[in-house]
């Protein structure tokens, strides 16, 4: 996705204000070379994605050059670096029209020395315009990972250097990670290279809090005290008020989307549109109920029967030892595993809830 694409995308536009002012002032950390690594973390449709894309629409792109990278459909840190380099050239062209020739012979040098270590590599320029660059990368069997991120941020710091830009890069969906090899390894690498990173900040955001403080955020894991964390939460009540009070809808109803929503963004937006259409709230909420069952029922999916039971007892309301007894089995790995997932969450001992309040309506139906 480019620059354009997303940002045009984002239009209306409640809250985070906070979050937005901080992003901004961290800005002045990367002016002064000293850059910030944040880390924006929130459960399911909280807003994360929207966040950034506010962020890089406002960014000022004469100092600023913002790269989204959505790493959701990257299934290895090579994709992702080498992801990183190409819209960086990209979105370098977007906004500086000039200079190509020197880029282009810039490129070829890098590029050259960023995949030496590839047995075979093809490299083409678009002759006209350099906004397109194609690597193919032949033979990723004996990568040296590490060695390949650093080049990709050497190459990346010589560029901005010489072209006197400062990059913003978000890694999107970052928990995908997870599921890529030496994972302990290659986080304790990044970090690394990453506390003397010039001219460039990164902004990690996912969907699995509990991931990142595992394996990132905990005493002892590469990222402790490195790393500027934002959870970013469902809007609060007093936001939701402002919303629908300017559609006029009295303390009752604004309950009931609360109630409903619990303050979740995605919902927020969907109850508002079918309002607009429908100018009944009843109505409203059961569309969205409607429509958002498909992709509930995708996400159970991957549960097991077992799991899916504990979470019809969560949802509820049954607390630990009440599951216990009523599924007659352990049931402490599978507690474990769908906080881990982000199903749920602890309230107190031995009390849970879900994190969903659709799919907790959802269990709570079927
Ligand atoms: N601040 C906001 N103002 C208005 N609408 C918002 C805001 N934040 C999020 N939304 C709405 O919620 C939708 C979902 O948000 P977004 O995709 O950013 O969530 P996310 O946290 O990235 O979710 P996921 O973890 O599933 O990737 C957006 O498409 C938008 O309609
Ligand atoms: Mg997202």
């Amino acid at each position: 996705m480019n620059y354009k694409d997303y940002t045009d995308q984002v239009s209306v536009f409640f809250d985070r204000k906070t979050e937005l002012n901080a992003l901004n002032e961290y800005l002045s950390f990367l002016k002064d070379n000293k850059p910030k690594k944040i880390l924006l973390t929130g459960y399911r449709r909280t807003g994360k994605t929207y966040l950034i894309w506010k962020h890089f629409k406002e960014l000022d792109k004469n100092k600023y050059t913002p790269i989204y990278i959505d790493c959701l459909t990257k299934s290895s840190w090579e994709e992702i670096f080498d992801d990183i380099y190409k819209k960086t050239i990209e979105t370098y062209l977007l906004f500086k029209k000039d200079d190509k020739q020197i880029l282009k012979q810039f490129l070829s040098n890098t590029i050259k020395d960023v995949y030496s270590f590839l047995k075979q590599v093809e490299i083409s320029i678009g002759k006209e315009n350099l906004g397109y660059l194609k690597i193919k990368l032949n033979n990723t069997k004996d990568i040296k990972t590490s060695e390949f991120i650093n080049k990709t941020i050497n190459a990346l710091e010589e560029f901005t250097t010489k072209k006197k830009i400062k990059l913003v890069i978000a890694l999107d969906e970052f928990q995908v990670i997870q599921k890529m090899p030496d994972l302990e390894l290659m986080i304790a690498k990044l970090r690394s290279r990453l506390q003397v990173v010039k001219n460039i900040e990164f902004i990690f955001s996912g969907s699995k809090p509990s991931f990142f403080k595992e394996h990132m955020l905990y005493k002892s894991k590469p990222f402790f005290q490195q790393i500027t964390v934002f959870e970013v939460e469902p809007f609060s009540k007093d936001i939701i008020e402002e919303i629908f009070i300017k559609y006029k809808l009295n303390k009752e109803k604004i309950n009931k989307i609360y109630n409903f929503t619990k303050g979740i963004p995605d919902y927020v937006m969907k109850v508002l549109d079918y309002y607009d259409k429908l100018k009944n709230i009843d109505k409203a909420i059961n569309s969205v109920l409607l429509n958002e069952k498909k992709s509930i029922e995708y996400i159970l999916e991957i549960l097991t029967d077992f799991q899916k039971s504990i979470l019809k007892e969560i949802a509820k309301g049954k607390k630990y030892s009440e599951i216990k007894k009523e599924v007659n089995a352990e049931i402490s790995s599978t507690i474990k595993y769908l906080i881990n997932d982000g199903y749920i969450k602890r309230e107190s001992v031995g009390k849970y809830s879900l994190i969903d309040p659709i799919m907790d309506r959802y269990l709570l139906d079927t």
